[in-house]
């Protein structure tokens, strides 16, 4: 801290390290009793409002007391996707020590916009983007970014794609695609073209891809059911009529680093671009996804601008990458930070098993639910998610009555116009008991 009087906007250093273990002792506390709470509470609109609305005060406030009030009345109201027993849409299993990462990117207000002005966290990201491009298979020199999540990385994917093809203007999905990237599609103004899936899979044979088709999208990991398209055919059809794959992987991609993963995934390598979150099965908190993209240079093609006002920072050669170049955003701070230590921390064989272990718990669900008088499976386990019914009542009622139950909360979808519902399994820290316990819980609500 700057001698003499207090500069604006800081603390006392002490106050500021008191408050700071604080909210280090907060997070701590979650991680010991996350189960300490249900996986989801939703608030009432009118309490949270008088809890924290109104306008700031305009003189100075007591911090503790502001924090006190966001930890008690605000932060409890929301899903907890790293609650052991939160098996709704995909998860988000996260881990301590990348949250500890986040808070130091925050705390040095870490620049990863250009290589002048960030070239440690740009280091950092070029590494761990090489990780995430190996365990897919895809060659070196493929460009990547680390963005928000899945949604922002196949629109960033996508505009790379619309960039290299300008002439085609259809994309070619599938019913199951997810809905992230109809939108991103829409937003680049590529007409989509829908082709009805058979068990949740594309069916290659049904790609008719004329000059007009800037892409095919294939799932790896479909949300509903976890179903992945066959990438191999699809890859070979791309190939032979020179049209643009690619394969949203965003929750299911980093099952490649899993023998069973491996074999499911197969032909992932032959993409053109791959989204994957590692705020879902890559156990990173909110937010990180990561566009990779085949040919070098095609982010910086769709995404690069030279203003005046950036010429003193837009000197870069070779390995000297601004990431400004690869994606829409130009002050960005580094979400690479997160993963590359907590797999310091952790060790890659830990991810691997941990990832296992969520395949394990699918098949697990799905032989308590076979067991179950009043359940029946309706997709098997796949990648991690199963779903099921009940065998009398409403599937979509059921799963409410779980979710406001609060032991556990699984989540409903629409398949072939039948109402089921389903669980992603993707915590490592579930433990078989619960769930035996959330299958018979779920099977005495719906008797
Ligand atoms: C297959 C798939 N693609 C894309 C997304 C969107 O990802 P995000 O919510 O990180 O934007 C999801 C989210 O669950 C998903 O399951």
């Amino acid at each position: 801290m700057r001698a003499g009087p207090r500069a604006p906007l800081t603390l006392e250093p002490e106050e500021l390290r008191r408050l700071g273990h604080r909210v280090v002792d907060a997070i701590v506390a979650h991680w010991e009793d996350v189960e300490g709470a249900p996986p989801i509470r939703t608030g009432d609109a009118a309490a949270l409002r008088s809890a924290v609305g109104g306008p700031p005060p305009d003189g100075p406030g007591d911090p503790d007391a502001a924090l006190d009030r966001l930890l008690d009345e605000v932060l409890p109201f929301m899903q907890h996707g790293d609650h052991p027993r939160f098996f709704a849409r995909i998860g988000s299993p996260s881990n301590p020590v990348s949250a500890l990462a986040d808070a130091l990117a925050a705390g040095l207000n870490v620049f990863a916009g250009s290589w002048a002005g960030g070239s440690g966290p740009a280091t950092v990201e070029l590494t761990v983007i090489d990780w995430l491009r190996g365990w897919c298979g895809l060659p070196e020199g493929t460009g990547g970014i680390l963005v928000s999540g899945g949604s922002v990385a196949s629109l960033t994917a996508l505009a790379a794609a619309r960039a290299a093809r300008p002439h085609a203007t259809t994309a070619v999905v599938s019913d199951q695609t997810h809905a992230s990237v109809t939108r991103a599609l829409r937003l680049l103004g590529v007409e989509v073209r829908t082709l009805a899936s058979e068990g949740s899979r594309l069916r290659p044979e049904d790609l008719d891809l004329d000059d007009g088709v800037l892409c095919v999208v294939a799932t790896a990991g479909t949300t509903n059911t976890g179903a992945v398209d066959p990438l191999e055919e699809i890859a070979e059809r791309c190939l032979a009529h020179g049209v643009w794959l690619h394969v949203d992987g965003a929750y299911g991609a980093p099952a490649v680093l899993t023998e069973r993963g491996r074999t499911l995934l197969r032909g992932l390598e032959r993409a053109d671009s791959v989204v994957l979150d590692p705020h879902k099965w890559l156990f990173q908190p909110y937010e990180a996804g990561c566009a990779l993209v085949r040919h070098p240079g095609a982010l910086e093609a769709a995404f690069s601008m030279l203003p005046e006002y950036l010429r003193d920072v837009s000197v870069s050669a070779g390995d000297e990458v601004s990431f400004r170049d690869r994606g829409p955003q130009l002050s960005r701070g580094s979400r690479a930070l997160k993963l590359w230590l907590s797999l310091h921390t952790f060790g890659l064989d830990a991810f691997r098993a941990a990832i296992d272990r969520g395949i394990d718990l699918a098949e697990r669900a799905q032989c308590a639910i076979e067991a179950s008088e009043e359940l029946e499976t309706v997709t098997p386990a796949q990648l991690g998610i199963v779903t099921f019914a009940p065998r009398s009542g409403d599937a979509g009622e059921l799963a409410d009555r779980v979710v406001a139950d609060g032991f556990a909360a699984p989540s409903s979808t629409v398949l072939e116009g039948r109402t089921v519902m389903r669980m992603c399994t993707i915590n490592p820290r579930t433990t078989d008991d619960d769930i035996e316990r959330t299958i018979a819980r779920i099977a005495e609500l719906a008797g």
